[in-house]
């Protein structure tokens, strides 16, 4: 039990998420981590030192951990020859990206004017019970993260949140429960929490 902890540790402070089946230890883990920015660096760069392309690599990083960790924004810096400070300004700046860990699974509530008025403060208190998160944290198991937005631009089906970015209106509490229940499902059949 205790190896299993500091395992994950390690793997969080490294990698900001938890060992998956099929990981060796987190320093090789890390290796295959960077050898596949390597290969989106390729994809939209060919290493000619071209900074239009860093948005792009950055999204991709982004769906593929679904955040920024330390170590990989590092990496780009030297691959690219860009200082770090550049690319510090970047991610911090633009909202697409997040700098701390976050969970496989985002779930967005809409807290625009027009929710707002259609009873978003209900629908955050259902979803907040139920996946005992508040707005803009990460469970510890990295599984969700919470947050909120100002318009998630279909104002007429508010309130609204979404899943992984498929939207729901106004869901009640068992269809949220249906919701989540059916992601810890499936990551049950994926064995990605049980090592
Ligand atoms: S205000 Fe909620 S979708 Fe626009």
């Amino acid at each position: 039990m205790k190896i299993k902890f500091f395992r994950s540790k390690k793997y969080f402070s490294f990698l900001g998420r938890l060992p998956k089946k099929g990981d060796l230890d987190v320093y090789s883990t890390m290796v295959k981590e960077l050898r596949n920015v390597d290969k989106i660096i390729e994809k939209y760069n060919n290493y000619n030192n071209d900074k239009s392309a860093l948005i792009q690599i950055f999204l991709d990083i982004q769906v593929r951990n679904h955040w920024l960790a330390k170590p990989i924004l590092m990496w780009i810096s030297k691959r690219l020859k860009i200082p770090i400070i550049l690319i510090n300004h970047i991610v911090t700046f633009c909202k697409a990206f997040s700098t701390v860990p976050r969970g496989c699974h985002l779930v967005q509530v809409c807290t625009g004017t027009a929710c707002h008025v259609r009873g978003t403060s209900q629908l955050l208190e259902r979803v907040t019970e139920i996946i005992k998160l508040k707005p803009g944290e990460t469970d510890e198991n990295l599984r969700f993260t919470l947050t909120t937005v100002n318009c998630l631009g279909c104002c007429a089906l508010g309130p609204v949140m979404t899943v992984d970015g498929v939207y729901h209106s106004n869901p009640s509490r068992k269809k949220i429960k249906e919701l989540v229940n059916k992601l810890k499902e499936k990551e049950r059949e994926e064995e990605l929490w049980r090592i």
